[in-house]
């Protein structure tokens, strides 16, 4: 008897959090049920699954979007960044650490894809002043209304990161 040799990575290459993976799935697969249920990243959330409440935001080669919207086999070749890839626990990043910092933090719900769209903002042509930044977050609902802390949040994290 030979040994059986794991069979060789095909399919579409995907970069993810850094790391280079090969898609084999449906080409029914939305971006976010090949983030959850095949690479395990269970960061991202699903909520609406239908584009309304942010939950599933990720970065697309440095833009959010929605990935519950996204199929995945329509993404070959290209680089996405989840709540995983953005800090750890020992190593926040700076927008992750300002959510702490102002009790921002909301549920495990939604929470990921705040910081997420926070985060993307920061290089949108977002204004500055706290009523526009409301209104670049208005695409990721909450839906207790626990929003208070969250611009503070933000403003904190633009200075931290001179942006
Ligand atoms: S799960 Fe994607 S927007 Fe709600
Ligand atoms: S839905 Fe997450 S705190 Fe309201």
């Amino acid at each position: 008897m030979h040994p059986v040799k794991p069979a060789a990575p095909t399919g579409p290459a995907i970069v993810v959090n850094g790391v280079e993976h090969r898609m084999n799935v449906d080409v029914r697969t939305t971006l976010l049920d090949y983030l959850r249920d095949h690479l395990h990243l269970t960061g991202t959330k699903k909520g609406c699954d239908h584009g309304q409440c942010g939950a599933c935001t990720v970065h697309l080669n440095g833009r959010r979007i929605n990935s519950c919207l996204a199929l995945a086999l329509a993404h070959e070749g290209d680089d996405v960044t989840t709540i995983e890839g953005l800090g750890d626990p020992e190593r926040l990043h700076p927008m992750q650490a300002a959510f702490v910092r102002h009790d921002g933090y909301q549920c495990g719900y939604c929470t990921a894809g705040q910081i997420m769209s926070a985060v993307a903002l920061l290089d949108e042509p977002c204004g500055r002043d706290d009523g526009t930044v409301r209104e670049c977050m208005s695409g990721n609902l909450c839906r207790c209304g626990a929003y208070a802390n969250i611009v503070a949040a933000i403003q904190d994290a633009r200075k931290e990161m001179g942006k």
